[in-house]
């Protein structure tokens, strides 16, 4: 790959052969919960469960795609995308998580595929994005071994129905979010609050993860995973000393649980005990297998995380409750950052130093940003656009930072931003838009926004151009 020259007018390029796509998730997505034999997934059983999804949504119609396919597919086509990120429902292709594939479920993802294959759009396939078939959680989910064993024979199924179809691979979506969202806070399906189960949860999906790697090697293809990964630094008196402890140790628990196992083969040195798998869940050879080289890690960014000395006990403006559970260490959201409608904070340097920061790492090793984007309040103008001018703002700043990583060395493959589509927001159902494309979802159509005239526009130049001054900052 050659380095990014800026042109004089300040605009960035990107290595030639970049991958430039957009990511979506099964059950944000496809709808047809019960169709063609598939099987419930906890997702189907959570959202089903009153009080679990804001506003009583559920993912059984979303987007359609399962029927819509092939007018999405054209979609990206138009946008002149050469990448689409998806993920195969589990309980659709083996519903009940274990025995025969249920050949109608193949037939879709099989049917997707050649259709984008028509139309040279390379696909990455995720295999697990959250939704384990209903009948694995009943017998203990990702709390127990045997799904980690379900899950390598799942990913050799697919593999050898789907293979000559798919360039490359993608074990697990955020097992992070999966562990302590589902299994810890409980507002993700499975909605458990176990600390015990979320610490075994956590080690069973990274022994998922490096089982089903072992089974997806010598295909051809290429095979990682993606970590949703939060840069953590000192805001204010980073001298202390126990601030900085209570960076290493907020560290270790957003990125380090699974960073380090997977490029490292080792839990962190500075996680909480109660966090790690105890002893007597790891077997041997266990960190080896998860451990083992990867062809890529797929980055999923979106904030940073700040911390600060402070009183835990008694909270300042902007302070909330450290993860690190340390004494005179506060978590922090600096005032002077925008937050979208999750509350998340926009900092597009977060992504530069990140980049940077696993360049250092693991050397060489390919990074795809497998998300990136943000939620907007966005509607539908009278005269039928969408002119979200945050999310351009968000994108391009984004794809500044990236840009200049891969200027400073980072070995930056390819971007997917999140998401094609308005989706099913898991917990908050549809109220939060994160699209480059609008959906209507009592119609089901699709407008494209003015982020994905500006997001074509870059694909098509494989750079970023200058923001038009006339363009809030
Ligand atoms: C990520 C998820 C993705 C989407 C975005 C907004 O954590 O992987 O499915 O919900 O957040």
């Amino acid at each position: 790959m050659t380095e990014p020259a800026p042109a004089e007018d300040g605009t960035v390029e990107f290595p030639d052969g970049f991958t430039w796509g957009a990511s979506t998730a099964a059950y944000q997505v496809e709808g047809a919960w019960s169709a063609d034999g598939k099987g419930p997934s906890v997702w189907d059983t959570f959202s089903h469960t009153p009080g679990k999804v804001r506003g009583g949504d559920t993912g059984d119609i979303a987007c359609d795609c399962y029927h819509r396919y092939r007018e999405d597919v054209a979609l990206m086509a138009s946008l002149g995308l050469n990448g689409y990120r998806f993920s195969v429902s589990w309980p659709r292709v083996q519903p009940g998580g274990r025995g025969p594939a249920n050949p109608r479920g193949l037939d879709y993802y099989r049917a997707l595929l050649d259709e984008l294959g028509e139309r040279g759009i390379a696909a990455t396939v995720t295999l697990y994005h959250w939704d384990l078939p209903q009948e694995l959680q009943d017998s203990g989910g990702w709390a127990v071994r045997d799904t980690a064993e379900r899950f390598a024979d799942y990913a050799a199924m697919v593999a050898g129905a789907l293979g000559d179809r798919v360039t490359r691979w993608i074990t697990l979506n955020e097992p992070q979010v999966v562990a302590n969202n589902g299994y810890r806070t409980g507002v993700h399906a499975p909605g458990l609050r176990d600390p015990a189960a979320a610490a075994a949860a956590a080690h069973h999906l990274l022994l998922g993860h490096g089982l089903a790697a072992a089974a997806l090697r010598d295909l051809g293809a290429e095979v990682g995973v993606t970590l949703d990964l939060h840069p953590v630094r000192v805001a204010g008196n980073g001298e202390l000393d126990g601030v900085e402890r209570g960076r290493l140790v907020t560290d270790a628990i957003v990125n380090g649980i699974y960073l380090e196992p997977v490029l490292h083969g080792r839990y962190p040195a500075h996680a909480p005990a109660g966090l790690l798998p105890p002893d007597a869940l790891v077997a041997a050879g266990d960190l080896d297998i998860i451990g083992q080289p990867l062809d890529f890690l797929g980055v999923n960014y979106y904030s940073p995380v700040f911390v600060r000395a402070g009183d835990p006990a008694d909270l300042r403006r902007n302070e909330v409750p450290a993860r690190s559970g340390l004494p005179g260490v506060v978590e922090y959201r600096p005032g002077h950052l925008e937050r979208t409608p999750m509350s998340w904070l926009v900092d597009a340097s977060g992504l530069y130093d990140l980049l940077m920061d696993l360049s250092k790492q693991a050397p060489g090793l390919p990074l795809y940003i497998t998300e990136n984007g943000r939620a907007a309040e966005d509607y539908v103008s009278p005269e039928g656009e969408v002119n979200d001018v945050e999310r351009v703002r968000y994108l391009h700043t984004h794809l500044a930072a990236a840009a200049r990583a891969v200027r400073d060395g980072a070995a930056l493959a390819g971007y997917f931003v999140w998401s094609l589509l308005d989706n099913f927001e898991w917990s908050w159902g549809y109220q939060k838009r994160f699209g480059i494309v609008f959906v209507d979802f009592g119609t089901q159509r699709r407008i494209p926004k003015a982020s994905a005239r500006f997001y074509s526009g870059v694909v098509r130049a494989n750079a970023v151009p200058p923001l038009p001054a006339a363009w809030p900052r």
